[in-house]
């Protein structure tokens, strides 16, 4: 009989990749999807800690689970990467219901580990260590068609380029969630790439903590290029239409990557820059290693190899000594440059980072307070540059129809609402949109029936 496996999914684009991994190791073992945990046999979580909310969240989901477990005792409940790997000792001592704890690293060995809870060889599984040496197995290469569990998306795909960060931020728990940084040797990724261009896929992301680095740290004896020449080489694989990847560091931003923004085809106009503060005291103990003045000078390069780019970032309000004029520079970032959008958040201290012993925590309600001021003049700002849109025609790729209204994402990443009117037309298709309304998240326009 087959058995059956819920996974739970928190955090980022990297933890959703892991996932599908998981689901596809675990479908070679003759696991089918399950889609509720009340009921599995198996239940993973996937987790993240970037923030203490994030985390809060993993817990109280693990205390419901509890019951479920009571109830249903044959059930083996896994918790899985980033809280695993930094909390596992505490879960393993404190929550006996949980039977595997698995860090970042080690979901490959996953299968394994479930046999012998299964064969009740042993009652617990804990597999949280963290090595510099570790590599990216490669690529399971069966089943990504015949897969008992549904991908995301049939057309659009996440690829793991690289893991892990080198660069410690004062306040993020990457390098102690997910290690060193270490790169994907390159003929894994193009074999990968183009198992997925073969089944139909028509978007591929890379990615990575810091993509910009690809290569440049522990290169192994196949991996000697840079990501701009992976980014070549990956662009010109049969089948893509659209290539992205995320995330990247300021610091590594080079002038050859701008130039491929200019110079390949698929490559979407759309960069997700974290900036993080706009005042560089600030900047400073976040151990980021630019300037708002660098940050600008890229931000320009950018614009002038691409002048359409649309550019997103991420900010942290409240940082540890943060004041009203650090703030009033984030501000005026942010009318400087005018971000299409960006993903703002409530510094919270995190463990094992540098700033948790930084003195001067800003208080809750400064915090909530800087945030809602920056979220405002973002959504405004956000809501000018989507007007921008207004009487041109675009490029949608279809996400999704439910009867007639359709949805779909531009090159610049803007989402777009539309009636297909009657056409028949399936997620992946391209089809070219006039646009007539823009709001703060999102765009409406009248599809371009070709004649
Ligand atoms: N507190 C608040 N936000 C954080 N981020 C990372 N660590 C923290 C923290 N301790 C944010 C950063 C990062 C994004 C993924 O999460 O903006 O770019
Ligand atoms: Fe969360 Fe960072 Fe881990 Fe992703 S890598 S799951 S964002 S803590």
């Amino acid at each position: 009989m087959s058995k059956s496996l819920y996974i739970k999914t928190f955090g980022c684009q990297m933890n959703e990749r892991d996932s599908e991994i998981i689901e596809q190791l675990l479908a070679q073992e003759g696991y089918v999807p399950a889609d509720r945990a009340e009921g599995a046999d198996v239940v993973l979580i996937n987790t993240c800690s970037i923030r203490e909310k994030a985390e809060q969240k993993v817990f109280s989901l693990l205390g419901q689970l509890r019951d479920e477990k009571a109830r249903n005792p044959s059930l083996l409940l896994g918790v899985i990467g980033c809280v695993a790997q930094q909390e596992g000792e505490r879960i393993r001592d404190r929550m006996p219901h949980v039977d595997l704890i698995v860090g970042t690293q080690q979901i490959y060995r996953l299968p394994e580990m479930l046999a012998r809870l299964e064969q009740r060889v042993t009652s617990r599984e804990i597999a949280i260590n963290l090595e510099a040496s570790f590599h990216i197995p490669p690529f399971q290469k069966l089943l990504v068609n015949a897969s008992p569990f549904p991908a995301s998306s049939g057309f659009k795909r996440f690829v793991t380029i690289m893991q892990g960060c080198n660069n410690y931020c004062s306040y993020c728990v990457v390098p102690g969630t997910r290690g060193r940084e270490i790169s994907r040797p390159m003929a894994d990724i193009i074999e990968e790439v183009e198992i997925l261009a073969s089944q139909g896929v028509k978007e591929i992301t890379l990615l990575g903590q810091n993509v910009n680095s690809y290569g440049l740290t522990n290169p192994v004896a196949d991996l000697t290029v840079s990501f701009p020449e992976l980014l070549r080489r990956v662009a010109s694989i049969n089948g893509l239409q659209r290539l992205r990847f995320t995330t990247s560091h300021p610091k590594d931003l080079s002038e050859d990557l701008m130039r491929c923004f200019a110079e390949i085809d698929i490559l979407c106009p759309h960069f997700h820059l974290p900036v993080q503060s706009g005042s560089n005291a600030v900047l400073k103990r976040m151990n980021r290693k630019y300037t708002i003045e660098t940050y600008l000078e890229k931000v320009a390069g950018l614009r002038r190899f691409c002048p359409e780019i649309a550019l997103a970032t991420d900010i942290i309000v409240g940082f540890p000594g943060e004041t009203e004029e650090d703030f009033q520079a984030t501000l005026e970032l942010l009318s400087l440059v005018r971000f299409h959008g960006s993903f703002s958040f409530k510094y919270s201290d995190r463990p094992h980072t540098h700033s948790v012993n930084f003195l001067d925590k800003i208080p809750e309600e400064v915090k909530s307070r800087r945030l809602l001021a920056f979220q405002t003049l973002q959504d405004a700002i956000g809501l000018e540059r989507n007007a921008e849109c207004i009487d041109k025609e675009v490029e949608v790729m279809l996400e999704v129809c439910a009867g007639d209204d359709c949805k779909g994402r531009t090159p610049a990443h803007q989402m777009v609402h539309f009636n297909r009117q009657g056409l028949p037309l399936a997620p992946g298709d391209l089809v070219t949109v006039k646009i007539n309304q823009a709001g703060k998240h999102s765009l409406k326009g009248d599809i371009h029936l070709k004649h």
